[in-house]
């Protein structure tokens, strides 16, 4: 599937919702699978990636029901998951895959874990090594670093260990503290840098033994976890694509209703506010997960220096940051962007590869994405998704201020995350 997006006619204006949080979603199920009762949420995503998070906990025996947006997980507490018949297929979901491990890593049968081309790509050796420290037997079943993993368990608990990651990643650090419930006495993680912190909320509602000192988690095992219900905001990396749209398309004014607003997922809205965007929360809702609306205006954005230590607040939102950034006066520098290259596609590729068919000559250097604004004059171009969810979508915003139609090819990987984002952006396109 290929999209025609051109250059927009009038701002982005009016009211949207954008999908419920995808890193909330997976959680939700894997975790209220886990729990010793009935976990109710509301406003799931039911997107390729969470749809195969919902499908592995069924095929392991976890009733999972759905009644319009919200779905009720029927927990069976830790070790209650029966062996799949297969493999567990987990399509594109690298956060389904790391996080999952940590939950099977603990069960006494013994899975496999496939995915499809990219996945299967990805890097696992940053789950396979702290698992294998706490005495799980995982390993690659055709050998390198790489899916298809099999997981054997074993009736002994887990051992604690004391982690140190080598990067900020909420996927490792959820897959050790999902070890974590399984293990005799206390593991901890610490990170590099704060990442999101979806999974230490949920454990913490769920009523796990877990304590958050800085950068380091403790958990203690083994445990039980308590349900108990939960309503999923919006996505703030799928609002991230409307936030900077209407940020650079001029005459937009735009309210994006019930956005996560999570501390450590709004990197996004920090970097483009002191940019100069006019983002205003009109009311925070706090809660397990806060949320809130917000209200975007077209500015005049100036290019900023995004530090190493933002990038993890962020890292989703890279690909639509560069867009903007094109559009920003100055140069911007985005530091540290090393993860970026193991995504669903290596992004630093891709979105330097975009821009420059549409004449921006972003360039790495010492680690560093450094875009070159362009005083708003974007060339309307071919541009390709890679196959990657958050490239497309980011492309087809940059189409809206280019000076013609841009062709996207291959975009139906949108359905991992934003299944309607065309209708949407159809829909506040004036
Ligand atoms: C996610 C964490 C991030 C992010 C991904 C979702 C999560 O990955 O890129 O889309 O839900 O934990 P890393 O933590 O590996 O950077």
């Amino acid at each position: 599937m290929d999209w025609k997006v051109g250059k927009a006619r009038g701002g982005l204006k009016g009211e949207l919702t954008v999908p419920p949080d995808k890193s909330i979603s997976h959680r939700a199920v894997m975790f209220g699978a886990i729990s010793g009762g009935k976990c109710r949420a509301r406003n799931f995503l039911f997107g390729e990636d969470c749809v195969r998070t919902l499908e592995a906990f069924r095929a392991m025996g976890i009733e999972i029901t759905r009644e319009d947006d919200a779905i009720t997980v029927h927990g069976k507490g830790l070790k209650g998951l029966t062996p799949p018949e297969g493999a567990l297929y987990l399509g594109n979901s690298g956060t389904t895959m790391r996080i999952i491990s940590g939950v099977l890593a603990g069960q006494d049968f013994t899975t496999v874990l496939t995915g499809d081309e990219s996945l299967s790509r990805r890097p696992m050796r940053r789950i396979m090594e702290p698992l294998s420290m706490m005495g799980a037997r995982i390993e690659p079943v055709e050998g390198a670093d790489h899916a298809p993993l099999r997981i054997t368990g074993t009736k002994a608990p887990l051992k604690p260990i004391s982690y140190a990651m080598p990067m900020a990643s909420a996927q490792v650090k959820s897959c050790v503290l999902a070890a974590g419930l399984y293990a005799a006495g206390r593991t901890s993680v610490t990170e590099p840098f704060q990442s999101r912190d979806h999974t230490e909320r949920i454990l913490e509602y769920f009523s796990a033994d877990i304590r958050r000192k800085g950068l380091t988690t403790e958990i203690s095992g083994p445990g039980e976890l308590v349900p108990g219900d939960l309503e999923i905001p919006a996505d703030i990396s799928s609002a991230a694509f409307f936030i900077a749209g209407a940020l650079i398309v001029k005459g937009s004014r735009l309210i994006i209703r019930n956005v996560g607003l999570n501390p450590t997922r709004i990197g996004v809205i920090n970097v483009l506010k002191r940019m100069g965007g006019s983002i205003r929360i009109l009311d925070l809702r706090e809660g397990i997960e806060p949320a809130g609306d917000l209200e975007v205006r077209y500015s005049q954005l100036k290019a900023t220096v995004v530090e190493e230590e933002e990038v993890p607040l962020l890292i989703d939102e890279i690909p639509i940051i560069a867009v903007a950034s094109a559009m920003a006066e100055g140069t911007t520098v985005i530091k540290g962007v090393r993860e970026l290259k193991v995504k669903e596609t290596d992004r630093v590729r891709s979105i330097r590869e975009n821009l420059s068919r549409m004449g921006i000559d972003a360039v790495e250097e010492n680690g560093s994405l450094i875009i070159p604004g362009s005083s708003g004059r974007i060339r309307a171009a071919g541009l390709d998704s890679f196959g990657d969810h958050r490239i497309a979508m980011s492309m087809a915003i940059a189409a809206l201020v280019s000076d013609g139609d841009c062709l996207i090819r291959d975009t139906a990987c949108v359905a991992t995350s934003y299944p309607g984002f065309l209708g949407d952006l159809e829909k506040v396109s004036i």
